[in-house]
């Protein structure tokens, strides 16, 4: 099908009660291409946490949509970002995942860079006859438009025409507090490495953590393997969550600007919470409803790259994309720091459980993002219909949990928990035909 205008795509018709996405959303390679453009590069991605580079000339690198970038630590502490892409040649210049090095010498004719940036060395430069244009010209790694960071987390943009970050964030920034907040020291990301591709579209893995209706299908052998756990079979060390008690709360989800989104749940079973052993001393730091907003399970989307979920324990989780089938998941679990050895051993095993790769539940949703991305390829499909569970209950603005928070969603819903809202999805795609316009009308992502 030729391209249509992005409107066309989200069937976004809120006074008659009707949302609607096209499948060549998940499946077009020419919107992937658009998306790219008109999306990843023109606002702010979440990078990495500023725990993972700690120490002087530590650096990271990463990618905002498919521009590999690098952010480093320098000799003073202060944090910087580049392309990571060599001036001579284009070759990436930092070629490990992470590191620390006072210099970053390109492999292929060793140009040479500190982690300011600045180009410190051109092989042979004495004995090249360069001209004089060539001397005059620049030769340090090309900065990002935007870098800045909240409570550890680091974000950047390519464009330099982006709103302040802590404006864009808005609300989002209590969830992040949510997390940050577990620990009196602080928190860390706990060392290891969860990275993994799975053959589906980059919102597949978005708007999962949105999507509560899921779990009892996708998951169910979890749920059977929990139940058997809870009569004593099998590993009765691990968790063994009761499903069922979590059939009977409350559960909403809130709809910000720019695209942020979150689901919560109420809390079911706040004993097997890793927050619960230390909720007094939480408490005392945060008063007593903010702490009760951290036992609930949570599931933040910063858009359009980055999960802030607290299902089972407090993760970060960043999609790469690298086609419109084709994506790749980071995780990091979070942890207070200066926890006891007992607490973190439970918080590794309740996310190595259920949300690793290696996991109970991580292998069902890439297997059902698969099964999308080979349904979506079925022409006579044209519009989907998994958008709408609780749009007959939404209500515009903030809701009565909101306003006891003081939160400012566009929209809020609520209700029992087998209601299963999809209604955490509407943000990221109104802001997907947002930018997509934007860039197509030849205008600023942000006015
Ligand atoms: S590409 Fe980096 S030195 Fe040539
Ligand atoms: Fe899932």
């Amino acid at each position: 099908m030729a391209l249509q205008p992005a409107r066309f795509y989200v069937d976004d018709r809120p006074e008659e009660g009707v949302f609607r996405v096209h499948r060549d959303v998940y499946h077009s390679p020419e919107l992937f291409e658009l998306e790219m453009k008109y999306i990843f590069e023109r606002t702010w991605n979440f990078l990495t946490l500023e725990s993972q580079i700690p120490k002087a000339n530590d650096y990271i690198t990463t990618f905002i949509g498919r521009t590999p970038v690098v952010v480093t630590r320098d000799a003073k502490g202060q944090l910087h970002g580049f392309l990571n892409a060599c001036r001579h040649k284009g070759a990436t210049v930092c070629r490990l995942e992470k590191g620390n090095a006072k210099f970053h010498v390109c492999l292929y004719h060793g140009w040479a860079y500190d982690p300011t940036g600045k180009n410190v060395s051109i092989k042979q430069r004495e004995v090249a006859d360069y001209p004089a244009a060539f001397d005059a010209d620049n030769h340090d790694l090309i900065p990002l438009g935007k870098l800045d960071s909240y409570r550890g987390l680091v974000f950047g943009s390519l464009s330099p025409d982006v709103p302040p970050l802590l404006d864009h964030l808005g609300d989002l920034k209590f969830f992040i507090d949510l997390h940050m907040d577990q620990g009196p020291n602080g928190m860390e990301a706990i060392p290891g490495r969860v990275a993994y591709t799975y053959r589906g579209n980059w919102k597949m893995q978005l708007e999962n953590g949105q999507d509560p209706y899921h779990v009892d299908t996708a998951h169910g052998s979890f749920m059977a393997i929990s139940e058997r756990r809870r009569k004593g079979q099998g590993n009765v060390a691990a968790p063994q969550l009761d499903w069922q008690k979590r059939n009977e709360v409350q559960i909403g989800a809130y709809e910000f600007p720019y695209g942020h989104t979150s689901v919560w749940h109420d809390v079911a079973e706040p004993e097997r919470r890793p927050t619960f052993a230390t909720i007094e001393e939480i408490k005392t730091r945060v008063g007593a409803v903010h702490a009760e907003w951290m036992l609930k399970q949570r599931n933040a989307v910063f858009f359009p790259n980055l999960q802030i979920a607290d299902q089972i324990v407090p993760i970060l989780r960043t999609f790469r994309p690298i086609s419109a089938g084709v994506t790749e998941l980071r995780s990091m679990v979070l942890g207070p720091i200066g926890e006891s050895d007992d607490l973190r051993a439970t918080r590794l095993r309740q996310f190595e459980d259920f949300v690793n790769p290696g996991g109970y539940a991580t292998p069902d949703d890439i297997t059902v993002f698969a099964d999308c991305q080979v349904g979506f390829g079925a022409t006579g499909v044209d519009f989907l219909q998994g958008y709408s569970r609780g749009l007959g209950v939404m209500e515009q603005g903030a809701n009565e949990e909101a306003r006891e928070v003081g939160l400012h969603p566009l929209t809020s819903v609520k209700g029992h928990r087998t209601q299963n809202t999809e209604l955490g999805t509407h943000a990221p795609f109104r802001e997907w035909v947002r930018l997509m316009e934007a860039g197509a009308a030849g205008k600023k992502a942000y006015e």
